[in-house]
């Protein structure tokens, strides 16, 4: 059955950029209504309650989003934790898993920090890192292959490449890190809430994502998912009240000196408050997504793709991104010479694009509110930029 993105909501929830042609996801998010009301709201009724109802009012919503992360990715809601963002989610793993000296994890070489440097740290403990090279935007599913050994004991990948928006095969991937026996861990922040990701499906052990981009939302509050089959296996930094079995009952305290009994779920890595106001405006967000529909969403950015690529193909531009469609992700870049940076921020501006133009190269985000019209002008754009390159 085809779904219908209902394009009366989403003109609705985007009000704030009908004057743009907003393809800036890859970078953050313009919340849509319901997020903007959600997290302000939560702010509003601290204060009216006197803060009475501010804890009460963040336990609910942060369950009500565990449950809406949940049917996003396919998850249980008990697998879903939250945190500030991408980097301590992966932080989490890298640091509390047991990864022992010897062992080896597969990194790429072009990924952002956060699915990169937390592994390099690793190193002082006799971890080794082992890298897999980006061929043309490209990350071969061969060339990690080639990379595990016996003692591997992770693949590390963002499901969506920053720089080039290259999706890699994560159902593909997941098979063969199932029958190497390995962990995948994925940092999700560039696909989560536009592409489907479905964490069983793709045999995910491990996903983190920040809540600014494909999830709508703020800085500041992110969420991982972890697999029930190895979260017990996951020592976090810190403890306190939330996420151990402590009875916690002031004033009179009553704690076991000997060992740290902690929740055996992904609570275990909230070890206290969080930032409720922000998780607020992910349960709205994750409930726009489900009602729109992940699979409705996906079906959108990847036709406009499609559509901008087959217009803009002819011209003698600089594409970075590989063309096949089982890579597509809405996200798509180009390089220009950068001494015409100047020329072509203007004709982005003249054309009221708002997209990551930045040394040389232009990244656009596609997203479920852009219209075949916008990419039309788009397209128009790209067709006066390239008579300056
Ligand atoms: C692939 C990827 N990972 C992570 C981030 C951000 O990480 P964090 O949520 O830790 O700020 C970005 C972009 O900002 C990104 O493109």
């Amino acid at each position: 059955m085809i779904i219908i993105l209902d394009r009366e909501l989403v003109d609705y929830e985007f009000e704030d950029i009908k004057n743009v042609i907003y393809l800036n996801i890859a970078s953050s998010a313009i919340p849509p209504r319901c997020v903007k009301t959600a997290y302000f709201n939560y702010i509003e009724n601290q204060i009216k309650t006197y803060g009475k109802t501010a804890i009460s009012d963040g336990r609910r919503v942060l369950y009500s989003a565990k449950e809406n992360i949940a049917k996003l990715i396919n998850a249980d809601p008990s697998e879903i934790g939250f945190v500030k963002n991408t980097a301590e989610g992966i932080g989490i793993i890298a640091n509390g898993f047991p990864f022992k000296k010897g062992d080896n994890i597969i990194v790429c070489d072009q990924e952002f920090p956060s699915a990169i440097l937390a592994w390099i740290n690793l190193q002082h403990k006799g971890v080794e890192v082992r890298t897999v090279t980006f061929k043309e935007g490209n990350i071969l599913i061969k060339d990690i292959v080639n990379r595990i050994d016996k003692n591997t004991k992770a693949v590390v990948i963002s499901a969506v490449q920053f720089t080039t928006g290259f999706y890699i095969d994560l159902h593909h991937l997941g098979d063969v890190c199932r029958k190497n026996d390995i962990l995948l861990i994925v940092d999700g922040i560039q696909a989560v809430g536009r592409l489907d990701i479905d964490v069983k499906k793709m045999n995910i052990s491990y996903l983190a994502c920040g809540g600014f981009k494909g999830l709508l939302s703020t800085f500041g509050v992110g969420f991982v998912y972890c697999d029930k089959s190895i979260v017990k296996d996951i020592i976090p930094l810190s403890a306190s009240h939330l996420n151990t079995k402590y009875n916690y009952n002031p004033p009179q305290m009553d704690y076991d000196f000997s060992e740290i009994e902690w929740h055996e779920d992904s609570r275990r890595f909230e070890a206290g408050h969080l930032n409720y106001a922000g998780i607020a405006a992910i349960n709205e967000a994750s409930k726009l997504i489900n009602r729109l529909g992940i699979l409705e969403i996906e079906r959108h950015i990847f036709e406009l793709q499609k559509e901008l690529i087959s217009l803009i193909n002819e011209l003698p531009l600089k594409i970075m991104t590989p063309l096949k469609e089982e890579n597509y992700s809405g996200i798509f870049s180009i390089y220009y010479p950068k001494e015409k940076d100047n020329e072509i921020k203007n004709i982005m501006d003249k054309y009221n694009i708002v997209a990551t133009v930045h040394n040389g190269y232009i990244r656009l985000g596609i997203n479920f509110y852009n219209t075949k019209e916008q990419i039309i002008k788009v397209a128009e754009a790209f067709k006066e930029m390239s008579k300056l390159v």
